[in-house]
């Protein structure tokens, strides 16, 4: 085991989606598509469109949510990592915007990083690392995607899968050996074709998907012999909301039964590096989470990929 692993307090989880939904028969108007066939072949029934809202905007709100949720005094905050690749301009960063929309005006590092689906595993990392020189006080680490304004609303194999929406985490350091948390990120750059954006999402649906399922069981059983826990020890997998069939495949593959993955990609689609974060805010909403552990994994463009395992 590393000894070096850093040990951080999970403080709270929040999430924002907007209202504006787009159905499964919204897009058989749009495409030669129909509900069957996104049903059978992604599990997601609908998807979220922010109308009104910047990335920003959306961000903020789950800041707000996770704020609100444990009555945090976020003065505290001093650190801000904003994981998108759809920010609401090239700069500032997002991470500026919603600074000031928090009205943090003191001194706070905040930035943006692009590590497309496995960006929040990325950003928790980061800042986990960062917290461990005690420089900071507390750290927000968001998720955050408008993905509705990078997707081609004319090309069947991509516009069905995505969402908008955001989500939020707030942490602090620990000195206490139980609240060690463990990482693993990594990236494959030869691999950078297969899912891009220049001005829409372009995709290689099947590549991805071959990727997704071995780079997720792999990152599954590295943080957990990282770790030396075994899944029994896991109360929740968490894993990156792309495809119902992929997570079902990764749940085969590694043994870990299905009801251990927790699943809303029905509700909101792929929402990128916000769909880790939101999900553990609705994992928060449901549950009793004091002590639990829970497990992330993530895979996005890049490739990237990466797991997580946290003491809540
Ligand atoms: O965060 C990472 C983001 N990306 C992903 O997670 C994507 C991973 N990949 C996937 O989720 C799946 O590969 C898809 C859902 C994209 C596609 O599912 P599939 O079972 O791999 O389908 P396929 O690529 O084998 O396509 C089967 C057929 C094709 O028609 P032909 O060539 O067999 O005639 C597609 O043109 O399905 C067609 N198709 C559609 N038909 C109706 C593709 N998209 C649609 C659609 N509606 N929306």
């Amino acid at each position: 085991m590393n000894q070096n692993q850093p040990k951080i307090k999970i403080i709270s989880s929040g999430k924002y989606t907007p209202e504006m939904v787009i159905s499964n028969e919204d897009l058989e108007k749009l495409v030669d598509t129909s509900n069957e066939w996104i049903v059978s072949r992604t599990g997601i029934l609908r998807r979220r469109k922010a109308v009104n809202e910047n990335t920003s905007d959306m961000a903020y709100q789950a800041a707000m949510h996770a704020i609100n949720r444990v009555h945090y005094d976020k003065s505290k905050i001093d650190l801000i990592i904003m994981a998108t690749i759809t920010g609401d301009q090239m700069t500032p960063s997002t991470a500026n915007f919603v600074q000031a929309k928090l009205g943090l005006d003191h001194e706070v590092m905040s930035f943006d990083i692009n590590a497309a689906c496995t960006g929040f595993v990325y950003g928790l990392e980061i800042a986990s690392a960062l917290l461990q020189t005690n420089r900071f006080r507390a750290a927000l680490v968001i998720g955050g995607e408008i993905l509705t304004k990078i997707v081609d609303y004319t090309d069947r194999n991509t516009c069905v899968l995505f969402g908008d929406g955001a989500g939020a985490m707030i942490i602090e350091p620990s000195d206490d050996q139980n609240d060690t948390a463990y990482f693993f990120n990594a990236a494959k750059g030869d691999m950078n074709d297969s899912l891009t954006v220049k001005k829409f999402i372009e995709m290689d649906g099947k590549k991805v998907y071959q990727f997704a399922v071995s780079a997720m069981e792999q990152a599954i059983h590295k943080i957990l012999n990282e770790s030396q826990l075994t899944i029994d020890d896991i109360d929740m997998v968490i894993p990156h909301q792309a495809n119902e069939r992929i997570i079902q495949s990764v749940a085969k593959s590694t043994g870990i039964p299905i009801s251990k993955f927790m699943m809303n990609l029905s509700e909101y689609g792929n929402t990128s590096a916000a769909s880790i974060p939101l999900t553990i805010s609705e994992y928060y909403d449901q549950n009793e989470t004091k002590g639990k552990k829970i497990l992330l994994v993530g895979f996005g463009g890049g490739f990237t990929w990466g797991s997580a395992i946290l003491k809540l």
